[in-house]
């Protein structure tokens, strides 16, 4: 049997940090939304083991892929005793602040309980979805979701996001653990316009002008050290139509946000010229 499952990226629409925690992790707020540049991950079974082939050679193998370590995860919680191939055909760039690699854990979390039949509900694979990564239980489901916590404890959203979404990835590849590193202690506070924006929210739908008017990443200094074209991606999408910019996840992605449908097709060749790889997304509603 071949189980197929769509990897959808995310984009953080805003992004506050707001403690350090004794466990390592820092508790933090942000808006997650699932994008239509996807990955495919194409799972095989196999009478024993796990093996994860990739069509990007800069994708890691072995532990330290995401996909491999939620193929483990799920073996040894159901059991054990079946095997999987994972094939990932990769289009989501990796280390680029789009849950790229997250992404295919859960496709693979999700794929996995279709096609060895185990039959765990939403808790079973949130809580396995965990144990691999901070962004891995929202990316089980399409949709938006304020999370908190260490990213982890979601409330999902229902609005009426009718936008379009323009990433530009400028090729500098960013470790999260090594951006959350970087953050200072005095950049860590719960008192942004975002955090109260996103604190006085209630159960109806989001207000996407208020959101985006207070959008704010506390990463985007940290990216620009590392990829200073980042300010030139802002200037290059707001010339080209977008209302509201920003830096998704820990970088480098930067998003804009358009509200005109072709202003948000012709913005990519745009930034392609440039040497970035640029990609016209919408987002996937639940
Ligand atoms: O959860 P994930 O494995 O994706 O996180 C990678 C690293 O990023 C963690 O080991 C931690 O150093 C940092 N991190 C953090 N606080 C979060 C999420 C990630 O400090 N909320």
């Amino acid at each position: 049997m071949v189980v197929q499952e769509p990897a959808y990226a995310k984009i953080n629409l805003g992004l506050k940090v707001i403690r350090r925690r004794s466990d390592g992790y820092h508790d933090l707020l942000t808006v997650l939304q699932t994008v239509d540049l996807c990955d495919t991950i194409t799972l095989c079974e196999a009478p024993e083991g796990v093996a994860v082939r990739c069509n990007d050679p800069t994708v890691p193998s072995g532990a330290d892929n995401l996909a491999h370590r939620a193929a483990l995860a799920v073996q040894q919680a159901s059991g054990g005793g079946r095997g999987v191939e994972v094939e990932m055909d990769k289009r989501v760039p990796s280390g680029a602040g789009l849950g790229g690699g997250s992404a295919d854990a859960a496709a693979v979390i999700r794929g996995l309980n279709r096609l060895w039949g185990i039959g765990w509900g939403a808790d079973r694979l949130q809580g396995i979805a965990a144990q691999i990564g901070s962004d891995v239980p929202f990316l089980l489901h399409p949709g938006t979701a304020i999370a908190s916590g260490r990213g982890e404890i979601l409330r999902r959203v229902a609005w009426d996001a009718a936008v379009h979404y323009v990433l530009v990835y400028p090729n500098v590849p960013i470790s999260t653990g090594w951006a959350y590193g970087r953050l200072a202690k005095r950049d860590l506070t719960d008192t942004s316009e975002y955090a109260k924006f996103i604190g006085s929210t209630d159960e109806g739908p989001l207000d996407a002008r208020q959101l985006f008017a207070t959008l704010e990443n506390d990463f985007e200094p940290i990216a620009e050290e590392v990829c200073p074209a980042i300010p030139r991606i802002r200037e290059g999408l707001l010339s080209s139509g977008a209302c509201a910019v920003s830096l998704s996840g820990t970088g480098s992605t930067v998003y804009g946000v358009f509200t005109d449908a072709g202003a948000a097709q012709s913005a990519p060749a745009r930034m392609q010229a440039a040497g970035w790889r640029a990609f016209a997304v919408r987002p996937v509603m639940s």
